[in-house]
This record gives C-alpha cells, structure tokens and sequence, in this order.
C-alpha cells in the first residue's frame, strides 16, 4: 500500500509536499489512530504524529500501557498540505481509498478518529467533535467483511490548546482501554 502511494500521481498535494507521510507503527496492531493532516514535522520526518501533537498523542497511548509501537497511527490525508492548511474534500476525498485500504489491512479492534475532520470523513457525520467524543459507532467500509468498534476523541492538537479538556480525553482513553 506504502508503495501504491508512493506511485500515486492523482493527489496534488504530493507536489508540494517533501516527503510521503504514510502510516506508522504495527499493522497488526488492536488500536488504531486517525488523525487529520501532516503537518511541518510530520512532512520533513515523512511519519504521522511526529511533532508537537504527536508528542502528546505518544504520552496518551502511554497514559493506557501502551506504545506507539504497539498501536497504528495514520492521518486522512498523506502529504502535508502548503501552509499547513486544512485539506479539501476533494483532497480528502482521493486519499480515502487509501485509508479505507489501510483500515482493512490492519483490521484493528478499535478504530479512533482524533478530532472532528477524521471523525467526518470516517463516520460521515456533521456533528461536532464536542458531540460525538466519547461516543461509540460501528465502522465498515466495502472491503471489510466485519464492521469495528469505532469511537472519537478530541485531536491532541485541541488538548494542547484546550489543556482543561484533557479530562475528557483521559476518559475516553479509558474506556478504549477498558473495551480494548
Ligand atoms: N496533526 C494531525 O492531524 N496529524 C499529524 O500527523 C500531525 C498533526
């Protein structure tokens, strides 16, 4: 799959991107991150989650015993937008194949949406992050022959902003924990 995008020529934001920023950690992992974006760290290391919110994405998994080794972490799109600006639907829209392929592949027990764009992308829903967080879903998409426990935590991003919400998050992580 990390080859086939490599390949990919249909998404323009590989030409102003510098390196591909696929998935990383155990593709047989049981818990699985999606995030939004790559962003400068992420785009100049060509791995999901390296700067600033991966760091706190790192010290939640940590928060559960778990490792980022041990889990799979990967974003709706795999370049970095210029200027780091949200990708477009259509943007998103090219890249979902891939992700959808990815999701299979893994299979994970669990899938987790950080932040309200994966959350649209992946569970179809105009609701804010505020709403769906916490909240449980069954993902499936046409190659998977069994849907998966999905749920939606607020974006790392978000929780470095908005430290009094980190409450929340460490409630969610729980319950991932717990079901995991
Ligand atoms: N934000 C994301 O959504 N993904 C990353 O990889 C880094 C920051």
């Amino acid at each position: 799959l990390k080859l086939a995008l490599e390949d990919f020529e249909g998404c323009s934001l590989k030409a102003t991107a510098t390196n591909l920023v696929f998935a990383h950690g155990n593709p047989t992992a049981k818990l699985m991150f999606v995030g939004e974006a790559p962003g400068t760290e992420e785009d100049r290391n060509g791995i999901p989650f390296f700067g600033k919110s991966g760091q706190l994405l790192n010290k939640m998994i940590a928060s559960i015993g778990l490792e980022r080794s041990k889990v799979m972490v990967c974003n709706t799109v795999f370049w970095r937008p210029p200027g780091n600006r949200p990708p477009t639907p259509h943007e998103v829209a090219l890249c979902l194949p891939f992700l959808e392929r990815l999701i299979q592949i893994v299979t994970p027990s669990i899938l987790v949406c950080l932040g309200g764009p994966a959350s649209k992308t992946l569970f179809g829903t105009s609701e804010g992050i505020g709403r769906i967080r916490g909240k449980w879903f069954s993902y499936q998409n046409s190659g998977m022959p069994n849907p998966i426990d999905s749920t939606a935590m607020f974006h790392p991003k978000y929780l470095n902003q908005t430290p009094k919400q980190k409450h929340l998050a460490w409630r969610d992580l729980l319950t991932i924990s717990e079901k995991l």
